[in-house]
């Protein structure tokens, strides 16, 4: 199937998303709630387009409509550009404290003086981290409380038994909200702290094991039998290696 963006045509198979089609082409759809991990979410509206199909124009979120016929695709028009801006400016009005917000609201030229409603507010409520929790297996952060009032935490804002530490919400969070706060063999996220073992090698801190147990308990008990860091793990690798290259 051939749709066009922008006036280029595109190869795109069926169910593929507008999103994905732009970014495969080298065009540029701008996001805030869209990881390649997670696929798109329609939370933002950040990345919507223009959808022509046969008569009919609409606007659309690029990263959750799907291609499924023959379509017309414009990136950016005065009125596209219009419910960006008021996305950041309202976006920034409610979290104004992050560094990624406040390059976001002077890129699209300050859209209005902004009175913000918590000068101390990061979270733009993207979602991103809860997904990555999900994807993790964990479920250990929702967005909790409504309106204004809304904001990602655990349970009762109580340490989570669910929370790994794996710490993939602090990866993916944009705005760097979520803190993880480390301590001489040991780190916090979401109120938990995590002990780290200790490698059998080197005898470093490198990991909790509440996390190997996961890794266990996905991928089986040979994955993580030896208890070594990632640098003893890699200097045994290679002096494996090298002996069975000696040994040829
Ligand atoms: S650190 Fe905890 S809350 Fe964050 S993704 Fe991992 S399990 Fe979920
Ligand atoms: S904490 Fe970060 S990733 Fe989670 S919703 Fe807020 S901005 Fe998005
Ligand atoms: S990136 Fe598409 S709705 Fe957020």
């Amino acid at each position: 199937m051939r749709i066009k963006i922008d006036g280029i045509e595109i190869d795109v198979t069926s169910g593929e998303t507008i999103l994905e089609a732009a970014r495969r082409a080298g065009i540029h759809i701008p996001t805030l709630c869209y990881h390649e991990a997670f696929g798109g979410q329609g939370i933002c509206r950040m990345c919507i387009v223009e959808v022509k199909e046969g008569n009919r124009t609409r606007l659309v979120a690029s990263c959750t409509y799907p291609v499924n016929g023959e379509i017309e695709v414009k990136t950016s028009t005065p009125e596209i550009e219009r419910i960006r801006r008021n996305i950041v400016m309202l976006l920034y009005r409610r979290a104004p404290n992050s560094e990624f917000m406040k390059r976001l609201y002077e890129e699209y030229g300050r859209p209005a003086d902004i009175t913000p409603a918590d000068p101390e507010e990061s979270c733009i409520m993207c979602r991103l981290c809860v997904r990555a929790c999900e994807k993790v297996g964990s479920h250990a952060i929702s967005a909790v409380l409504r309106g204004t009032e809304k904001r990602i935490s655990t349970p009762y804002d109580e340490p989570s038994p669910d929370c790994i530490g794996c710490c993939a919400c602090a990866q993916v969070c944009p705005t760097g909200t979520i803190k993880v706060s480390t301590m001489p063999g040991k780190y916090e996220i979401w109120n938990k702290a995590f002990e780290m073992d200790r490698c059998e090698s080197c005898g470093r801190p490198f990991v909790p094991p509440v996390i190997l147990e996961h890794v266990r308990s996905k991928l089986g008990p040979e994955f993580t039998e030896e208890h070594l860091c990632p640098d003893c793990r890699k200097k045994k690798t290679g002096k494996i290696m090298a002996d069975s290259h000696m040994s040829k």
